[in-house]
């Protein structure tokens, strides 16, 4: 039976800690739950927002809605053509799940390892890490379709996904919520860290850096990410607030031959990626604090909730910083968690 609770803190459904209400609020556990509550908001006439582990959102304010919590559970391993799909439930914690396949024995996940959110919000924003997308292991995605009125599942290709995109960022945004996620993994115990700065962190350790146990590589991910981005139950933060912004090769050229040492990487469709934080460490923001919130020390496109402070106030600093690198470089930095 769904609990419906009234003028609910979201205080700890979000990592930026911020203290936001919700209009009403459910935990669901089931799909029967989720119809429950979905015929509960369309006869209130509210507006729905689905949250996971709430790793990539911001409340701009109180929200005038329903929220649904998403926490479905349930792991199942098939074997398909010799190789092993994970059904997993939308509910389940991402990091948890890479952990215990990493101790099954079933490979594919480890560069996402320490991502902090649920297993149904990876496809929405396609999380990525350490040169791997969860594009390279999703095989489809399951959900409950809010115009249709029915279950569907959607392809790896159905979904869109791009950096940090997907359908469910376009077309299907507030439309459709995923139920189950599966995941095609493999059981060889080898991978390869093509990424620098994970190159560079397990040649140190004197690994092989071709072919690497992915326990290893996990480890190796996991102790950069500790060393880079703060812990979010000590300093509230959303990871990323800013996408790495994607310009031309005409754009990049220009910007890299005034600023050769701007960090880059050049795109499949010939577009080049920037590197957000060194543009936004150029403009001196890094460690600069507004107030209760601020830009930390160590990742300049980190923004921290250092003291209970509101989501406006980080969305004026993120303003604030999207106008500087607009005015320095002439480019349009887009704000990375959703906010709402
Ligand atoms: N840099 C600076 N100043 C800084 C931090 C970094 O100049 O304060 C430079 C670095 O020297 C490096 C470049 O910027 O050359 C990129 O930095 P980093 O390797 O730390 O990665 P990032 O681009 O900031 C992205 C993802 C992260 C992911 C890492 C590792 C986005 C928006 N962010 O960060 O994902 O963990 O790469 O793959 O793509 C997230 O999405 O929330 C997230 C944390």
């Amino acid at each position: 039976m769904l609990s419906m609770r009234q003028h609910h803190s979201l205080l700890d459904c979000n990592t930026l800690a911020i203290d936001a209400r919700a209009h009403r609020y459910c935990s669901v556990t089931s799909l029967g739950e989720l119809r429950e509550a979905l015929d509960y908001a369309r006869g209130e006439q509210l507006p729905v927002l689905v949250l996971g582990g709430g790793s990539n959102c911001v409340f701009s304010g109180d929200y005038p809605g329903l929220v649904v919590h998403m926490q479905n559970r349930g792991l199942v391993v098939d074997e398909v053509n010799g190789q092993p799909l994970l059904r997993v439930g939308a509910g389940e914690n991402w990091d948890e799940l890479v952990r215990k396949c990493l101790d099954d024995g079933l490979y594919g996940l480890e560069h996402l390892i320490a991502i902090p959110g649920s297993v149904g919000a990876a496809p929405v924003q396609n999380i990525g890490a350490y040169g791997v997308e969860l594009s390279r292991c999703l095989h489809w995605v399951e959900g409950w379709d809010i115009d249709r009125g029915c279950l569907r599942r959607l392809s790896a290709s159905d979904c869109k996904l791009a950096y940090r995109d997907s359908i469910f960022k376009g077309e299907l945004r507030d439309r459709f919520v995923i139920t189950e996620v599966a995941l095609q993994l493999h059981r060889r115990a080898q991978t390869q860290a093509a990424y620098p700065v994970l190159r560079d962190y397990l040649l140190a350790a004197g690994e092989s850096v071709d072919s690497v146990h992915p326990r290893v590589l996990a480890e190796a991910v996991a102790a950069i990410r500790a060393s880079k981005l703060p812990d979010y139950q000590r300093e509230p933060n959303a990871g990323s607030f800013f996408k790495n912004p994607l310009v031309s090769a005409e754009q990049a050229a220009d910007l890299l031959h005034r600023w050769p040492e701007l960090a880059h990487w050049p795109m499949a469709d010939g577009r080049v990626k920037l590197a957000a934080a060194w543009l936004v460490d150029c403009c001196g923001w890094k460690g600069r604090r507004r107030g209760p919130v601020g830009v930390h020390p160590h990742q300049a496109i980190v923004l921290v909730n250092y003291q209970r402070g509101s989501g406006e106030q980080l969305l004026a600093l993120a303003d604030a910083i999207i106008d500087s690198v607009n005015e320095r470089f002439g480019v349009c930095l887009e704000i990375e968690p959703r906010v709402y």
